[in-house]
């Protein structure tokens, strides 16, 4: 408990998480709470909009900040960005917007969140892709296991940077690196890594990247951003509005030319309020720094574990070096996982079940103490 490590001196966990005053939550895999200063950002937006419309607000360039915020946090360009309504959006793009063969293939997992799954299915059902998905074994999976699937076929590998129900991080730079240098195109969900882990589309060798904000990045659901590789942004066919375009301002003027930057993914007017709050949270969480979140977060996971082993349950999660994640899953022998579930919200502690395994997720703001309310609130399994 001792290696936790501290929280930038003078961080005030209850002005800034005003949720601890009431919950000990720990569902930031789920959808996590906003951040005080997002929720400020929100209440901003109504007064602007309530008072003055648009007029005062300057949204759209404050939008840009934030988008130089989504892109730090992924080590992009912020040209590369796009803002999106959530992860789905994001994969869809990439889904509808390549040009796919019969007998292409896509490979991921056999545990990968829908959103990652039924975009592949549909391809599938459309222009005969082939969808081959690798299992999991024992709470992992091994990268030896993707790259013994691949053929010649291969066009696509799309996984979740850390798998939901499991909390597995994938060796991102390893398959990067076989994707690029086999011409095979990497596709990630990171809806389970943005804000938490540290994530380098660049040295990844990562082509596309989609997460909405509501998890770790502590911002509203329906506020996401998308990443595509600059090589790539013209390789992909965009849904069309009236925005995607060069003079997207000049309305009666039309000049279908396309943005050469990652706008123009973005047909048409943006969910400001959603992008503002995540711009409120990114900020907070670049403050903080990537790195101590990480350190943090995984210190708690592997304090919690110690707990959890103690106390006779199996955990699921792999803690290994580079595999921890900020998911802890683990699994009651005697399986009264709903009858834990609702005794811990009781106690106004908050984890969930997925796939049969009970699930906690705390985030850099939680504590040591948070941890030990948790592990006593547990049965002994
Ligand atoms: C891996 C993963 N992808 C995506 C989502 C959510 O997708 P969206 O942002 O499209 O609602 C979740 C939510 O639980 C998830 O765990």
């Amino acid at each position: 408990m001792s290696d936790i490590p501290h929280l930038p001196q003078g961080f005030d966990i209850a002005s800034e998480f005003p949720i601890v005053a009431r919950w000990r939550f720990f569902n930031h895999a789920g959808v996590a709470p906003i951040s005080a200063r997002a929720a400020a950002a929100i209440e901003q937006f109504a007064r602007e909009a309530r008072d003055d419309a648009y007029l005062t607000g300057r949204w759209y360039q404050r939008a840009e900040l934030v988008r130089r915020a989504a892109a730090q946090i992924i080590n992009a360009d912020a040209a590369e960005v796009a803002f999106t309504k959530n992860t789905s959006e994001g994969i869809a793009f990439v889904a509808n917007g390549l040009q796919w063969q019969a007998g292409d293939q896509v490979i991921s997992t056999a545990v990968e969140y829908p959103s990652n799954v039924y975009p592949w299915m549909n391809l599938a059902r459309r222009y005969g892709v082939e969808h081959i998905m690798v299992g999991e074994r024992d709470g992992r999976i091994d990268a030896a296991d993707i790259f013994a699937a691949v053929t010649p076929k291969t066009r696509m590998i799309a996984l979740s940077q850390v798998e939901y129900a499991s909390g597995f991080a994938h060796d991102m730079a390893a398959i990067g690196r076989f994707c690029r240098e086999r011409g095979i195109l990497f596709c990630v969900d990171g809806i389970q890594a943005g804000g938490v882990l540290p994530v380098d589309v660049k040295s990844m060798n990562v082509d596309f990247w989609s997460a909405d904000g509501h998890k770790w990045m502590l911002g509203p659901e329906g506020a996401g951003v998308f990443y595509c590789r600059r090589e790539l942004l013209n390789k992909l066919e965009p849904e069309i509005g009236w925005m995607n375009v060069v003079n997207a301002s000049d309305y009666g003027h039309y000049d279908f030319t396309l943005r050469s930057d990652a706008k123009r993914f973005e047909c048409g007017s943006y969910n400001i309020p959603g992008v503002l709050a995540l711009g409120a949270s990114l900020d907070l969480l670049l403050e903080v720094g990537i790195d101590l979140i990480h350190r943090r977060t995984l210190a708690l996971g592997d304090y919690l574990c110690d707990q959890l082993r103690q106390r006779g349950y199996q955990l699921v999660s792999s803690r290994r070096a580079g595999e921890a994640s900020g998911i802890v899953s683990f699994v009651d022998p005697q399986r009264r996982h709903q009858q834990i579930i609702q005794q811990l919200e009781k106690q106004n502690i908050i984890i969930v079940e997925r796939e049969g395994r009970l699930r906690a997720s705390p985030h850099f703001y939680n504590t040591a103490d948070d941890i030990d309310a948790l592990a006593a609130a547990l049965p002994k399994a």
